[in-house]
């Protein structure tokens, strides 16, 4: 197995990163005690940090890349990851605790990157349903969390919690396939974003967020109910080739979504299993 000096000398910086800065970064860190690690290019943050939880690296390891050759996405997606305008970062935390006590992780997530966008740029983005950070309809980013266990206790020994958000792309940057759907801070902000800043603000925000993960569950729901631009309106439930339509109610205490179906029936839906889109396209 490798060890992690050997990874790391393998994600070495070679390439040029764009204007990402690891000093800047730590200027903007305070007094967080979590290591940055920036990289021009990896395939994936979330792959190479969880290949850096498996032999041993503390929480608070953080790998950013300026652009990722084979960024994930929820359900087996790929996420695209251009170089000079994303923002590609994935932090490890290590709680102790079972995987049934995680099931708020992706919520918790996404409402500390919606502080870290606000503490940076000064606006703050709605939450879709469970993990996308959403502006005036449109997608600013998207969460990918991943567990990993102690095969001997079945115990969480790692989460990696890997975050894409769009900075500074402008609307032709997107491929018109996604054009209608995306945007970016630059395009929210009408000027340049500051992508060093907005690490260092998500950095920090994680942090935080990991302090109070396993104490704070019904207060962090309580914030991600206000977020969460889903609730209340009509959603199309996608669950294979079957498409539902029902009434987001409710965000459950573990992260599901409450719905009224238009039978009148109320169910619950899991991110894992279902695909939300609003009726008439992505929100
Ligand atoms: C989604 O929108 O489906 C989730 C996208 C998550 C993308 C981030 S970018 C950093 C980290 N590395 C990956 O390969 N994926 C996550």
């Amino acid at each position: 197995m490798m060890d992690i000096d050997a990874i790391m000398e393998q994600l070495r910086p070679r390439l040029d990163t764009h204007g990402l800065d690891s000093r800047v970064i730590r200027s903007h860190l305070g007094d967080c005690p979590w290591r940055v690690y920036l990289f021009s290019e990896v395939d994936s943050t979330n792959t190479r940090l969880k290949e850096m939880a498996k032999v041993g690296s503390p929480a608070g390891t953080v790998l950013v890349a300026d652009r990722q050759t084979g960024g994930r996405g929820r359900l087996g997606r790929s996420f695209l990851s251009p170089g000079g305008v994303g923002v590609y970062l994935s932090a490890l935390i290590r709680p102790d605790c079972a995987p049934t006590e995680l099931m708020h992780l992706t919520c918790a997530v996404a409402v500390a990157m919606c502080d870290a966008v606000e503490n940076a740029f000064g606006f703050r983005p709605g939450i879709k349903w469970t993990n996308d950070l959403v502006v005036e309809n449109k997608k600013l980013g998207g969460i990918l969390t991943e567990l990993g266990l102690d095969p001997k206790t079945g115990r969480v020994s790692y989460a990696i919690l890997g975050i894409g958000i769009n900075c500074g792309q402008t609307a032709s940057d997107f491929d018109e396939s996604i054009r209608s759907m995306a945007t970016s801070a630059r395009m929210v902000l009408g000027r340049e974003a500051d992508r060093n800043l907005l690490i260092a603000e998500m950095v920090r925000a994680l942090e935080n967020m990991d302090q109070t993960l396993l104490t704070s569950t019904d207060a962090m729901l309580g914030r991600y109910r206000r977020d969460c631009i889903t609730l209340g309106k009509w959603v199309s439930i996608l669950r294979g080739d079957e498409v539902r339509h029902a009434l987001a109610l409710d965000i459950d205490a573990e992260g599901g979504l409450i719905v009224r179906y238009e039978s009148g029936e109320i169910g619950t839906v899991t991110s894992g299993e279902v695909c939300v889109r609003g009726l008439y396209g992505y929100i």
